[in-house]
């Protein structure tokens, strides 16, 4: 990887989470990309973030350690390092990272201790760098690696991804149990009603999934299969979410939803075995849809794969989609991500997710149906729906939910006071609406870019048709 492409993997890293400054497997990668081009203060602040998100992310405090370690602030890593090594004393990346510290420290006895029980848990532990310093002090360590400082760096940054077991008392345990943990089976109660607009990928769902389990025999009369792969791609709070969990409702009970975080948490052991489960349990529940949120964060195109586990998992869910270890009729796959560029190429081909929807803010008729879904239950006066539809050019689903939450905590104070319920009224809704700046204008700000300098064939065109920019 030369400078100049780190450069660029920075810059698009950045760019993506400014459309998703809270995603945190994004943030990881990010940190860990600052980490490898030694952008020590954006990767501490990466951290800080995620950890002000989730006090507990592991990964991150572990992350945090090694980049206060590298700025020079020994004593704080220090602190951290011990905690960290009190709660997760059998954790491989801790204790790598503790013995990093104990060996600048001058403690090698402890630190040559903890990297060989790290390697005895992670075989794939290797840091070249401290096992020099380890063998100066007269602590050897077998097979010892040809180090350079490159390779001192890559070690590192496989502190933030690689992960842990900390379940060691289950591990053989097989995988009934986990693959529940795995999966996200709250059957949603919600159904298209709930999902104003958004027709054209309300239909490509029935078309692919709903109609066909109705009458199997006319689609095999034509010699169509069902199912297939979808993927929903669009600037944030447009309800690609909220559709793939509202075809839940549409199909009943056989949806099933793989949540990022697990399938991040399964970078080691067993993962592709539990992908593997997941896709059979949606095969043998036939129709079923399987859904993948923010899919970008596990199908990422990033050419340093360092993580050999994550590159196999990313094969291992290009197999299972391409149904090369069983048939996926009846089975669809529906994708969502804001991020549709950090996407591999490899997923977009036939018989993967070979339609790509683009899901861009409410036109003023969606807005209108979208309004209508979410005045329920809600106290208002006759609203007048066409107005508001009208005035609220630009704005996504989630901003009109925000237009009704602000309206309604204003109202609600006066209620309090006055002691009476005060239904909202267009105007409350209106004045509400003027302080509120569409969320979408900077996902489309970098969008725009892509779809002008990276459209790889065509792909964008819908983005530029959007912003009616013509090629
Ligand atoms: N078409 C819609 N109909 C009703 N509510 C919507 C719609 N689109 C967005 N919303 C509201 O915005 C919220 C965020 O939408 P979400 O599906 O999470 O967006 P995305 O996944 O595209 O980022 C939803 O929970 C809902 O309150
Ligand atoms: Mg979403």
């Amino acid at each position: 990887m030369n400078a100049m492409n780190e450069n660029n993997e920075l810059q698009a890293l950045r760019a993506a989470l400014k459309v998703s400054p809270d995603n945190i497997p994004l943030l990881k990668v990010f940190a860990t990309a600052c980490v490898e081009n030694w952008a020590l203060g954006e990767a501490k602040s990466a951290f800080d973030k995620i950890l002000e998100l989730d006090a507990q992310d592991k990964d991150a405090l572990i992350g945090l350690v090694q980049v206060l370690f590298q700025m020079g602030k020994s004593s704080e890593a220090s602190v951290r390092i011990d905690a960290l090594m009190s709660k997760y004393p059998k954790d491989p990346a801790v204790l790598l990272a503790s013995a990093k510290i104990k060996s600048s420290e001058g403690d090698h006895r402890l630190a040559h201790e903890q990297y060989l029980e790290a390697r005895s848990i992670d075989a794939a532990i290797q840091d070249g760098a401290l096992e020099k310093e380890l063998a100066d002090a007269g602590f050897r360590v077998s097979s010892v690696s040809p180090s350079s400082d490159k390779n001192v760096l890559n070690t590192s940054a496989g502190w933030v991804q690689r992960d842990d077991d900390d379940d060691d008392e289950d591990e053989d345990e097989e995988s009934a149990e986990d693959i529940e943990d795995l999966l996200d089976v709250e059957n949603p109660q919600i159904n298209f009603t709930d999902v104003g607009g958004m027709e054209n990928i309300k239909e490509e769902i029935r078309l692919k999934i709903i109609y066909p389990s109705k009458n199997p025999e006319i689609y095999k009369a034509y010699g169509k299969k069902s199912g297939g792969g979808v993927l929903l791609y669009g600037p944030p709070g447009c309800g690609k979410t909220l559709v793939s969990r509202a075809t839940a409702g549409e199909i009943k009970s056989n949806f099933i939803s793989i949540g990022l975080h697990q399938i991040l948490d399964m970078y080691v052991g067993n993962s592709e075995k539990n992908l593997h489960e997941i896709f059979e349990l949606a095969r043998n529940n036939t129709p079923s849809v399987l859904f993948i949120d923010e899919i970008d964060a596990l199908a990422a195109n990033r050419t340093d794969m360092r993580q050999s586990a994550s590159r196999t998992l990313i094969n291992q869910l290009l197999a299972e989609m391409d149904g090369d270890v069983s048939s996926n009729d009846g089975v669809l796959i529906l994708g969502a991500t804001n991020a549709p560029w950090y996407i591999d190429s490899a997923f977009r081909r036939p018989g993967r997710f070979d339609r790509i929807i683009f899901v861009p803010t409410p036109d003023e008729a969606a807005r209108l149906e979208i309004l209508k879904v979410l005045v329920k239950g809600v106290p208002v006066d006759k609203l007048d729906f066409k107005t508001l539809a009208k005035k609220t050019n630009n704005f996504s689903g989630a901003d009109l939910q925000s237009m009704f939450d602000l309206a309604k905590e204003a109202s609600l104070t006066r209620a309090m006071k006055e002691n009476r319920v005060i239904p909202i009224t267009t105007n409350d809704l209106l004045k509400q609406a003027k302080g509120i700046v569409p969320s979408s204008k900077a996902w489309f700000e970098s969008a725009k870019n892509y779809a002008l300098y990276s459209n790889q064939s065509g792909l964008y065109d819908p983005i530029l048709a959007f912003l009616g920019i013509k090629k």
